[in-house]
């Protein structure tokens, strides 16, 4: 996971969550800080695994080993909410600004153009995994309702996704 350490001590990568953590410090809601993104890979990994779907996902993006596909994986989700705080500024959607922001991230981190692709555009898809994503911005959208604790959560009842989330209904844990 060595590629996956270096997206971590990216200067830029930790830049952002600051900047996310500033503009969330009195949200009552979710926030979107580095145990969400680590919440969400953990997750989307596990969907992976769980499903026996690690064997099709190498060979549907190109991808060289098992150990490449965790670290595409873990790399998505770590990066899928690094543009949430240019939401806050401009309201641009911060699944396309995050596409965006990770591209050079993930240049300096080593991974290769095609992984890029796959990385990027998932996380562009990762609020409603559109099929455009490929299926890790479906396994990302899907984690990343799972890795809510909505069940435990004080803002739930003025929380506009509460009633479709199915960790609520189904206090479903990962
Ligand atoms: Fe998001
Ligand atoms: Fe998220």
């Amino acid at each position: 996971m060595q590629r996956v350490g270096r997206i971590i001590r990216d200067s830029y990568y930790r830049y952002y969550l600051e900047q996310n953590a500033a503009r969330e410090k009195d949200r009552p809601f979710c926030r979107h800080d580095f145990q969400h993104m680590l919440d969400v890979a953990r997750i989307s990994y596990i969907l992976l695994v769980e499903g026996n779907l690690i064997p099709g996902f190498i060979g549907r993006n190109r991808l060289d080993s098992h150990q490449a596909a965790k670290e595409v994986v873990y790399a998505a989700g770590l990066l899928h909410d690094i543009a949430r705080w240019q939401q806050y500024d401009t309201g641009e959607d911060h699944a396309a600004a995050g596409a965006r922001l990770a591209g050079p991230i993930l240049e300096r981190a080593g991974f290769l153009p095609r992984e890029i692709e796959v990385i990027t555009r998932a996380i562009a898809a990762h609020r409603r995994g559109e099929p455009w994503g490929g299926m890790l911005g479906r396994l990302l959208c899907r984690a990343d309702d799972l890795a809510r604790p909505c069940a435990l959560c004080a803002a739930r009842e003025k929380c506009y996704k509460a009633d479709r989330m199915e960790t609520l209904r189904e206090t479903l844990i990962y």
